[in-house]
């Protein structure tokens, strides 16, 4: 089946500081939303695309982003909420109301701000969702990673069994859509979308991606990713 893809890019990008949203910062004379948008666009599996930005934002992206490099698989733009978690459910919500909800439909929801996904990785994923319900991809961590409490540490996790979470994460629309449910009851908040499936009990694979998939969060991240894109090209 087609997968449909959420875009959450509603975020303030308090880490990266400056004046200017992040994901329209230019990186090799063109936005980061709009490389990512092109990974999807240009993928035979995906039938449609939401992008999630701020409610100020929806017609310059409309303008700069979606007309200017004419992204036609762009089905609409969602305005985001205040969490992360927020954007993603008013981007679910729009999928259900546009019809998109078949029960095992792949939903695959991509952090704008991931313009270096290799989307070769992309029917892996789908295969994957379609075989177990939740996939995401993510990469094994290099650093000892420590649990820090009032400046000490509290505990060192075995590494050995330590993997980054990245983007995209892809579900079928009934799994999301009750991890979702789930969570609004609960009052439930996390930083990625497969945290809310874990906690329904419902097993969520790890596929292993690549290390340049890199969240474009902090100053430095856009030297690296502009190295990366050249590398690429
Ligand atoms: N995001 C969103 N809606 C929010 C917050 C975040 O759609 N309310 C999106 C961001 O735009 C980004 C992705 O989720 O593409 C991952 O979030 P993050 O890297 O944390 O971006 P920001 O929240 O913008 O950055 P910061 O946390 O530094 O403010
Ligand atoms: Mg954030």
């Amino acid at each position: 089946m087609k997968a449909t893809v959420l875009i959450p890019a509603a975020g303030t990008g308090r880490r990266m500081g400056g004046s200017v949203n992040k994901q329209y910062l230019e990186l090799a004379g063109k936005p980061i939303l709009a490389h990512t948008l092109t990974l999807f666009e240009n993928h035979p599996q995906v039938e449609n695309i939401y992008v999630i930005v701020p409610i100020d934002d929806i017609a310059y992206c409309q303008k700069n982003i979606i007309d200017r490099f004419k992204f036609n698989k762009v089905q609409r733009i969602i305005a985001g909420g205040v969490e992360r978690q927020d954007s993603v459910r008013n981007g679910l919500n729009a999928i259900t109301e546009d019809g998109f909800n078949q029960q095992c439909r792949p939903i695959l929801i991509h952090d704008g701000a991931r313009p270096l996904f290799d989307c070769k990785r992309l029917s892996a994923l789908i295969e994957a969702v379609e075989e177990s319900g939740a996939c995401t991809v993510g990469v094994p961590v290099k650093d000892t990673i420590k649990d820090v409490e009032n400046k000490t540490i509290t505990g060192s996790p075995d590494r050995s069994r330590l993997w980054q979470a990245q983007t995209p994460q892809g579900f079928q629309y009934h799994l999301i859509m009750e991890a979702f449910d789930r969570a609004d009851a609960d009052g439930f908040v996390a930083t990625d979308d497969a945290s809310l499936v874990e906690r329904l009990g419902h097993p969520v694979q790890m596929l292993e991606g690549d290390y340049r998939n890199i969240k474009v969060t902090t100053p430095e991240d856009i030297l690296v990713a502009v190295a990366l894109l050249g590398g690429r090209t």
